[in-house]
């Protein structure tokens, strides 16, 4: 890579002269570019996400946010792909988020497909979806276990949720997770003339650096969709360090909330000695920029489902479920079922509930299975069954049964129908990235009587709505979700009314389109936008147009110095003061990164074309 600080000398000075010049010594050159840091509103930062209504006073009429995205031709690459079909349940956050980006503004989505594949590349199967495509690759079987089973969701999962105890995991899964990510990034080769490159969660965190590697040099994004955890917790991770410097790659890291975003930028210190200056991390690569972006819902949809028909078939099943509460108050969980999920303790707590307040309240429990063939998940589903049965047996009688639970998934419409009907929304994860179900929940509501949130303070969704909205709760302490689902049943109406108009306000003024808008016109932002013959000169990642003026006053001031007749003593001075000023303005704002701009090894190119590792990253 051309390193700033050498064409600055040869760009703007023909002789040794400037060597001579005072204030002139070689780090000046990569401090011209850090000047876009001044650029970023700072406001911007803080206020990503649900504005507070009351403190603003800005409940308005919404333009439509989809069409406030810049239009930029994007690749969003996930390990999983939504299914496109209102009848067929979602699974997870991810899905349910991208859906409407691809089919409204004409992305294409690529991510993976049921089948496994041999490995060999073939062109990209784009099918055409909405205004978008989908491309579903038949991931390698080979390593598919190692990466998906094992790394990914042995590993990294229960390390970003802050659970060390349920990793697990070989040492070969991480050269099939780096296998994987390799297949995509080729397979992504076929679309790389398009605008940018927006990469989703865990699977792929290294996805970047792949891609950047087979020269793709567009701008591109990575979100995290799940919590990201403390720098202790995230050395329990093998090859830690390699991954995380394979993710300062990307132009723009996004996260959640704040939590995350700060557990991020103090990893990169307490792993890297890396600082960050207003959410920018500067390494050898160039600039990269952190910023919360907390997801959410489209509200105006979820009240469209609870308008539309059911199939047959489904409002059968939602029709027999809710006949089994016979019009008495319950609560409802919906999760998939997975450790994070808390639904073993969620279950405690209402035997707690039960015992002091026998026959109170019943729980309607909504829990599709997820990841059976990693074992955590198929222990944890023995666990939360037993736990169940034992709630109904001690707390049941033949008429009533304290805990309704099923293993079925259900479409957006069947669910808005169930939490409509719910006195009580119980979302009580241990950690969580945002938890969409809360949202959901909320949107789902009758406005004359709504019912309750119980919110764990560890969901993401705890950073939006606050303690005078939901009742925050700790999720690992049953008696306190108990207390809190007492007072959610027995909440007089004018209290819940006002607790929901609240988040309702704040679910409309942040919504998954301000969300994905708001994502891509930051990521949009880290398009090189001076002309090409400048981007060669400067090196990538940190030209913008942005940068330059200060670049530019110093490069005529020493141009000007340069031509002076050295004889002529006073306007030498004068020539050599301009220049200084120019100077010291460009050194001025970008000492900060100069300090630590080669912290990180710089990466060599083995053959395969992957960065050798850094001595010592084995040990990880
Ligand atoms: C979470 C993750 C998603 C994932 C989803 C379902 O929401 O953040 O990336 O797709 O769970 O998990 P699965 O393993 O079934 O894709």
């Amino acid at each position: 890579m051309v390193r700033i600080q050498d064409t600055l000398d040869t760009a703007t000075l023909d002789s040794d002269s400037t060597s001579a010049a005072p204030g002139q010594d070689e780090t000046i050159g990569q401090a011209a570019f850090d000047q876009h840091l001044d650029d970023r509103p700072q406001e911007q930062q803080a206020s990503a996400g649900p504005s507070d209504p009351s403190v603003s006073g800005e409940v308005e009429d919404r333009f439509n946010a989809v069409n406030r995205q810049p239009d930029l031709k994007l690749v969003i690459i996930s390990n999983r792909v939504a299914p496109f079909d209102p009848n067929k349940p979602q699974t997870g956050g991810l899905a349910a988020a991208l859906e409407p980006v691809v089919e409204r503004s004409g992305a294409v989505w690529i991510g993976s497909s049921e089948t496994r594949g041999d490995g060999i590349e073939r062109p990209l199967p784009l099918v055409p979806t909405g205004a978008g495509h989908v491309a579903r690759l038949d991931l390698p079987a080979a390593d598919h276990p190692g990466y998906y089973r094992g790394y990914s969701n042995s590993t990294l999962w229960p390390a970003l949720h802050s659970l060390p105890n349920r990793m697990s995991g070989s040492e070969e899964d991480y050269g099939s997770y780096r296998r994987i990510n390799d297949f995509i990034a080729r397979a992504a080769f076929d679309v790389r003339d398009r605008d940018a490159f927006w990469v989703h969660d865990y699977h792929l965190l290294p996805l970047g650096a792949d891609l950047h590697d087979l020269g793709i040099e567009r701008p591109t994004g990575f979100f995290l969709h799940t919590p990201w955890p403390t720098p202790d917790m995230i050395e329990c991770v093998p090859n830690h360090r390699e991954l995380m410097k394979s993710m300062l790659k990307y132009d723009l890291l996004g996260f959640q909330t704040n939590r995350d975003l700060n557990n991020f930028l103090a990893c990169l210190r307490t792993h890297f000695g890396l600082e960050s200056e207003d959410g920018v991390v500067t390494t050898e690569r160039g600039q990269i920029r952190l910023q919360k972006f907390p997801i959410g819902i489209d509200p105006e949809q979820f009240a469209a489902y609870l308008a539309a028909d059911l199939s047959p078939a489904e409002q059968e099943k939602v029709s027999s479920l809710l006949q089994n509460f016979q019009g008495a108050k319950f609560a409802i969980g919906v999760d998939r079922l997975d450790y994070t999920k808390g639904i073993d303790k969620r279950v405690e707590a209402f035997n707690e509930l039960l015992t002091k307040e026998p026959q109170s309240i019943s729980l309607l429990q909504i829990a599709p299975s997820s990841r059976a063939d990693v074992e955590e998940y198929q222990k944890y589903k023995e666990d939360v069954e037993n736990a169940i049965n034992h709630v109904n047996a001690d707390h049941g009688t033949d008429e009533w049964r304290p805990i309704h639970y099923t293993n079925d998934s259900f479409s957006q419409a069947a669910l808005a129908r169930l939490y409509r009907a719910a006195k009580i929304g119980v979302v009580t994860p241990l950690r969580d990235g945002m938890n969409l179900v809360a949202k959901e929940y909320v949107a789902a509501q009758d406005p004359q009587d709504p019912g309750v949130l119980v919110l764990s303070k560890f969901a993401g969704a705890a950073e939006d709505f606050n303690d005078d909205e939901a009742l925050l709760v700790d999720p690992n302490d049953p008696k306190e979700i108990a207390d809190a689902i007492s007072e959610a049943a027995n909440m007089p109406l004018e209290e819940r009314v006002k607790r929901w108009r609240s988040m309702m306000d704040k679910i409309q003024s942040y919504t998954i389109h301000d969300w994905s808008a708001d994502y891509v016109r930051e990521l949009d932002r880290s398009r090189v936008t001076v002309p090409a013959d400048q981007c060669l000169h400067l090196g990538r990642g940190w030209t913008n147009e942005a940068h330059m003026p200060l670049y530019r006053n110093h490069a005529e001031a020493l141009a000007t110095y340069n031509e002076i007749d050295p004889t002529d003593v006073a306007l030498n001075e004068a020539a050599y003061a301009d220049e200084k000023k120019a100077y010291e303005a460009l050194e001025a704002r970008l000492m900060h990164t100069q300090r630590r701009l080669w912290d990180l090894p710089i990466p060599t190119a083995s053959l395969s074309g992957r960065p050798e590792q850094e001595p010592g990253a084995g040990e990880d």
